[in-house]
């Protein structure tokens, strides 16, 4: 079958996209997907079962993706059982040893059982297992690394790092030190940026940091890498990750290429559809509607972080004490409290600063960075928050609280100069401060220093641009794979797949 489907040319090819179930990385691998639907090929998004539940029930899904008519959504397990939490750094749990089986066997699953078979798999970074499977049954794999490309290439380096005798950290050093051994940030990077992990090596940190450093150089055994960023934003990083994978495509920002190609193909104007796994709250938009240019600064941490109720304090004195008037995310569950204090509290500072601020359980993240009233952005800088900070040229504060976040908050302060860094730091005096710099006191200059930011990087995504370019290059690279014969390993490996459940299903019966 799988024959005849090659042979009657012409057949769309047929690309599966495979996400680590997260938010983060489910909104750009999303959104990379529908950039390849766009493209004419067939499209499978591989969700969680989870994930994919709440996709459906805080989204319009059906409206949003009937544009794309090869486009499906399959649901797989993460490995968890259905009443875990999914809270917290539970997203460590699907790494363990007797997770990963479960979701390698579906994943090998769905491959084998796709009719038209899939000719090309892209994987989360994240996910390494992919590749066994993809060479298992001969279909060729490209890795989607959604974290920026600083942290891949710091990732990278741990061992080299490791070996030079500059880490561990033992609690004594100058965290302000500069780390000699990454190649290409030898002037910027202290102890200090390096992702949190490399600190505490208690037993959670150790296996965070094992597992980064494995999927990470897995990741350069794919037959390409795509990451989302544009070569104007990270050329030098990116000329260090090609000496170890020539094949890579930087193609982003990924959100600001979909706007470019949706306007283009379809006419539409775009809707900052977000594949929220929260239930968004627009009323923070009327809210906007009302506020003076520029003068709104928005607070939000993203999808995973915490924070204790004594720095959400701290924060917004910060915030009420510089007389900002503010837009603030707080998320459910995210502020740990003792017993429930967490949510008393937010309820409490919303009730005080009426007048000043708005607070939300999630807000429609794009569209607020986009609107006239946004002056500025507080971030824990995961990437795609400070992508979604760079494309419109809104200035940011930087409170990084783990992985990435720590070196992205050093390349946005002083590699791109368009923020402030409050690393390691949580006091309200210091919050007061930066937000009057970036608001009030130095608002040109960064103003200024974001919306150059702003313009390369929008170009890029433009026609002729260079994620533009890179992504019709990623295109014909696949279409070429998909047009390539099936190998004989994928062809046997089938036949016993299939062969081996007949077998299965008369000992059943
Ligand atoms: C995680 C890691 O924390 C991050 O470091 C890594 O780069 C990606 O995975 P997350 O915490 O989810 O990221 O942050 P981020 O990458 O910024 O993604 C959050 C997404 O949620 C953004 O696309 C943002 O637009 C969206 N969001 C956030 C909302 O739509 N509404 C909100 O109120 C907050």
């Amino acid at each position: 079958m799988e024959e005849q489907d090659r042979s009657s040319q012409p057949r769309l090819p047929h690309v599966l996209i495979f996400p680590l179930p997260i938010q983060g990385h489910i909104n750009s691998m999303i959104k990379l997907a529908e950039l390849l639907a766009i493209a004419g090929f067939k499209l499978t998004f591989l969700n969680s079962h989870h994930n994919h539940e709440r996709l459906v029930k805080f989204n319009n899904i059906a409206a949003h993706f009937e544009r794309y008519p090869g486009f499906e959504f399959k649901t797989i397990t993460d490995g968890l059982p259905l009443d875990h939490p999914r809270a917290g750094s539970w997203f460590l749990d699907m790494f363990e040893d007797t997770m990963e089986p479960k979701m390698k066997q579906s994943l090998r699953e769905v491959l084998v059982n796709s009719s038209p078979p899939v000719d090309c798999i892209i994987a989360d970074g994240l996910l390494g297992f992919a590749l066994d499977v993809a060479k298992e049954v001969g279909i060729p794999i490209i890795f989607f690394c959604t974290s920026s490309p600083c942290s891949f290439w710091v990732y990278y380096s741990i061992p080299d790092i490791i070996q030079v005798g500059e880490l561990p950290i033992n609690g004594t050093e100058d965290m302000d030190r500069l780390m000699t051994t990454v190649t290409g940030m030898e002037t910027y990077l202290r102890c200090r940026d390096l992702p949190t992990f490399c600190r505490k090596l208690d037993t959670e940190d150790s296996i965070f940091m094992k597992l980064v450093v494995e999927q990470t150089r897995k990741s350069l055994q794919a037959d390409a890498l795509i990451l989302n960023t544009a070569e104007e934003l990270d050329g030098p990083i990116l000329s260090q990750i090609r000496t170890k994978c020539p094949r890579v495509y930087a193609v982003g920002p990924l959100h600001a290429q979909l706007n470019t190609r949706l306007n283009a193909k379809h006419g539409e104007s775009y809707d900052h559809f977000s594949n929220t796994l929260w239930e968004v709250d627009k009323s923070c938009i009327f809210w906007l509607n009302k506020q003076p240019g520029r003068s709104v600064i928005y607070v939000s941490f993203g999808s995973i972080t915490s924070m204790s109720r004594e720095q959400l304090v701290e924060l917004w004195y910060g915030l009420l004490n510089s007389k900002t008037k503010f837009l603030l995310v707080v998320r459910p569950n995210s502020v740990i409290g003792k017993d429930g204090e967490g949510e008393d509290v937010v309820m409490e500072l919303m009730e005080k600063s009426k007048d000043r601020g708005y607070i939300v359980n999630w807000a429609p993240q794009e569209a607020v960075l986009n609107h006239p009233a946004i002056g500025g952005f507080f971030t824990h800088n995961g990437w795609n928050s400070t992508l979604e900070s760079v494309v419109p040229g809104v200035p940011m504060i930087c409170w990084p609280q783990f992985a990435d976040q720590h070196v992205n908050s050093r390349v946005v302060s002083v590699v791109w100069k368009i923020g402030l860094d409050m690393k390691d730091v949580c006091d309200s005096k210091i919050v007061e401060k930066m937000v009057k710099d970036v608001m009030v006191d130095r608002k040109e200059e960064f103003a200024k220093s974001a919306s150059e930011m702003a313009k390369v990087t929008n170009q890029s995504v433009n026609v002729g641009g260079s994620s533009y370019s890179n992504l019709d290059c990623l295109v014909e690279d696949i279409r070429i794979m998909s047009f390539e014969p099936p190998s004989r390993w994928r062809v046997l490996f089938i036949l016993i797949f299939f062969y081996c459940n007949i077998c299965l299903n008369k000992v059943i019966e």
